[in-house]
């Protein structure tokens, strides 16, 4: 193999294709600290304009998961399956799913990120319960995986460093939006993380990075097959991201949203969504044999309390106040509030989501910089979803920050995001396809 960077950089240029120990090299040298950002970039760049086959997306994928320390999840019994969302606004699918399926026998180790931008993090969102501890090590988390079959942790130090790497650089130099680096980039910490199986959940709409279905569809079907390649099951549901997925937007308000779906008080896409992701998860995970048969186990544990339940067993036994289950009062919640009221009647035809993130961001809830601090109490209400039909003045949305001035701002991108119109909107389905199954 030719060990020249430069000499790689031009092949890959020429729109050859790297094999799989040239892309092992590219993924060492970069785990060098001192090795130039400009290299790595071109090389990027390379990949970016010239695209990359499965195959050497695959390895890219694994050469980066190898390039911290993989977790050893062998130690836990059963098939480990992980859930994975490409993001979107008021996407708390984790928060349900993972107690639920946690509740039918399934064992959990989640490791999830924050949010960043318009889109929230699960770690920020369980950062509102007073005292929730997700900066778990890995034997920590092999305990409670025993004692309770589910954690919940933040991602580790070492994890995927090389990814680290590679998107610090991507940010800066135009080539986030990549499918093989996108996919490889997500494959790779999933990888890391230790799973034997994984549920995606491929985000698609104008508040999601893929705004097209067919973007969405290559991204998904890029993630299948490294899966294929890499002998773990992969399952991804591309699913619908033109209007937040619940209604509940900011961290305090999310966690309590998810709360109400597991205690069966809430119907609707978010539930929906939770449903059609957790019962492949308990599919993957050899719990289950048909989807019928996992929705209906998942839909009885509802029922029977079992799933709100390991939420409340997940907070206490990660030094969380567990009475927040039970009484939303012990929520940070933000003093100012404001509502957003509709200008005209008619039908909600449009909702900008991308819009709606920023709107929260504005509150508080977010963070633009990875250094922000974040207001848990902060975020948004919306009182309407596409097609609903709408008088003047009825309230489309509530808006709670800690000033007046952030209500007003976040208010007034709000009204620029929600569109009223005397027809009502195209039904857009919450499962767009099923891809893996
Ligand atoms: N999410 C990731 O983890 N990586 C990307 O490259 C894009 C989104």
């Amino acid at each position: 193999m030719n060990r020249n960077f430069v000499d790689l950089i031009i092949k890959k240029r020429d729109k050859n294709e790297l094999s799989t120990d040239e892309i092992n090299f590219f993924v060492e040298q970069a785990s060098d600290e001192n090795f130039p950002d400009y290299q790595i970039s071109s090389m990027l760049m390379a990949m970016y304009l010239n695209g990359l086959s499965y195959r050497e997306t695959s390895d890219l994928t694994m050469a980066m998961a190898n390039s911290g320390k993989v977790l050893n999840l062998s130690e836990i019994e059963g098939i480990k399956v992980d859930k994975h969302s490409t993001g979107g606004v008021s996407d708390t699918t984790t928060l349900i799913l993972a107690p639920l399926t946690a509740s039918c026998g399934l064992s959990v180790v989640k490791m999830s990120g924050r949010g960043l931008g318009h889109t929230g993090g699960t770690i920020d969102k369980l950062k509102s319960i007073e005292g929730f501890n997700t900066e778990i090590s890995d034997l920590q988390a092999m305990t409670l995986v025993k004692n309770n079959g589910i954690v919940i942790m933040g991602q580790t130090e070492n994890l995927a460093p090389a990814d680290k790497r590679f998107y610090a650089v991507r940010d800066v130099t135009g080539t986030v939006e990549s499918i093989p680096l996108i996919a490889s980039s997500i494959m790779s910490k999933k990888i890391a993380a230790g799973c034997d199986a994984l549920v995606l959940d491929v985000k698609c709409g104008n508040g999601a990075f893929m705004k097209d279905f067919e973007s969405a569809e290559k991204l998904a079907d890029t993630m299948v097959e490294i899966g294929k390649n890499v002998n773990k099951r992969v399952i991804a549901l591309i699913t619908d991201m033109n209007q937040p997925l619940g209604n509940s937007i900011g961290n305090s308000f999310e966690v309590i949203e998810a709360m109400e779906v597991l205690k069966g008080n809430l119907n609707g896409r978010l539930k929906e969504v939770s449903l059609e992701l957790g019962s492949r998860m308990l599919i993957l995970g050899n719990i289950c044999k048909t989807k019928n048969e996992a929705v209906n186990m998942l839909e009885e544990n509802i029922k029977n309390g079992k799933g709100i339940e390991k939420f409340r067993k997940i907070i206490a036994s990660q030094n969380g106040n567990p009475n927040v289950v039970d009484d939303y009062s012990l929520f940070p919640m933000a003093k100012c509030k404001k509502v957003v009221k509709a200008q005209m009647s008619g039908y909600i035809n449009s909702i900008n989501t991308y819009g709606v993130g920023k709107a929260s961001l504005e509150t508080g809830a977010g963070r633009r910089k990875k250094t922000d601090l974040i207001d848990y109490g902060a975020g948004i209400i919306l009182r309407c979803s596409l097609g609903d039909r709408i008088s003047e003045g009825e309230i489309l949305a509530e808006v709670y920050a800690k000033t007046d001035e952030m209500c007003d701002n976040a208010s007034e991108i709000l009204k620029d995001s929600i569109f009223i119109d005397n027809k009502p909107s195209v039904k857009i389905k919450s499962i767009i396809k099923v891809i893996g199954e």
